[in-house]
């Protein structure tokens, strides 16, 4: 037997699904509609070489109501043998603790969510985009921490997000209170009903910061693929800014492990903020020590981040 034929890649092989009801009354009223994409990172759960043994044809579908992200798990193969991966198992721990495996059921919730759900927190911001698709949409900040009402129970349906986009992520402990999150909602005002559809999220800790202020760290930055490359991390990054800011006890903004596409985003926004400001005025090398932590103190970056910035502005004016 050739054991290779009964290998699959595991990041392939998981669909995640956002199923969005049709609204009540309408004639597409048993449609859905659903955006697929596929996980980027699958090796926490199934190892390094992210493959699953044991099964030809095999389709993992994970799939989550859009805006109250109620899931459902199911699988299909055309061959198993007998060794095969137990592959719920090994998913179990990695999935919100109350998905289902009943299709239909998940149905009727999709359905009932699709008009019954709202965000929870404290709206703390909104914003639209130009696109073609999105002009009935308004775009929502809320902010909530582990003592929100319903956010605990959200959140662990929407953390798997990060295990399957973020290299390196783990669960966070909703146990302390000290996490703060902000959530991105699309609002969408189609046949009467308003209906939430949930984009993406970033969580951050506050740090102790000698002697009496906080450096406030930014742990997971998500958007979801299907809302990614339209501006949505930068207005986060921003709201995220603006408030750090005017915030006195912060001192700084961190970010943990920030990976390229994160950078460039955050290097953008950073270089754009500072520009506007008048930083770059008259630039010349080099750049002092003192000039470098006087920025970074005024503008609350890290002096890393801040010398990085001079760095592609001393570049930029090479061109
Ligand atoms: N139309 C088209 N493109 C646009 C628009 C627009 N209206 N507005 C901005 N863009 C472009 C930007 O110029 C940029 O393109 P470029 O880099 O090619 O020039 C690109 O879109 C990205 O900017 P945004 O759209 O603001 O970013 P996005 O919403 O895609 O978010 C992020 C970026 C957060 C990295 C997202 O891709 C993501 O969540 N990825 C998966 C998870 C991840 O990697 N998270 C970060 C891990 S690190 C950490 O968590 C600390």
């Amino acid at each position: 037997m050739n054991s290779k034929q009964w290998v699959v890649s595991s990041t392939e092989a998981i669909n995640l699904r956002l199923v969005k009801a049709a609204p009540p009354g309408t004639e597409e009223e048993d449609e859905e509609d659903v955006v697929e994409f596929n996980p980027v990172f699958t090796y926490p759960i199934f190892g390094e070489q992210e493959q699953i043994y044991g099964y030809k044809d095999l389709s993992i579908n994970i799939e989550f109501a859009s805006g109250s992200l109620a899931s459902c798990f199911s699988m299909g193969y055309k061959e198993k043998n007998s060794a095969a991966d137990k592959i719920y198992l090994k998913m179990k721990d990695f999935l919100p603790p109350d998905i289902i495996d009943n299709r239909e059921l998940f149905s009727q919730t999709a359905k009932k969510d699709y008009t019954g759900f709202r965000p929870m927190g404290t709206k703390s911001g909104e914003y639209r985009i130009q696109h073609e698709d999105y002009e009935n949409s308004v775009f929502e900040f809320y902010d909530a921490t582990f003592n929100t009402p319903r956010f605990k129970d959200y959140h662990r349906r929407m953390e798997c997000f990060a295990i399957f986009f973020i290299e390196g992520a783990s669960f966070i402990e909703d146990t302390d209170e000290k996490w703060e999150v902000r959530l991105v909602f699309e609002r969408v005002s189609e046949n009467g009903h308003e209906t939430y559809n949930f984009v993406g999220y970033c969580t951050m800790y506050p740090y102790f910061c000698y002697p009496d202020q906080v450096r406030m760290r930014i742990s997971q930055f998500l958007i979801l693929p299907s809302y990614q490359q339209m501006g949505h991390g930068s207005r986060l990054y921003q709201s995220l800014y603006n408030d750090f800011c005017s915030r006195k006890n912060i001192r700084e903004m961190t970010v943990e492990d920030p990976n390229e596409e994160f950078s460039d985003m955050r290097d953008k926004n950073d270089m754009r903020h500072l520009t506007a400001n008048g930083v770059f005025k008259d630039l010349k090398a080099p750049i002092k020590k003192d000039q470098i932590e006087k920025t970074a103190q005024k503008f609350k970056l890290t002096k890393r981040q801040v010398a990085r910035c001079y760095e592609m502005a001393l570049l930029r004016n090479l061109d």
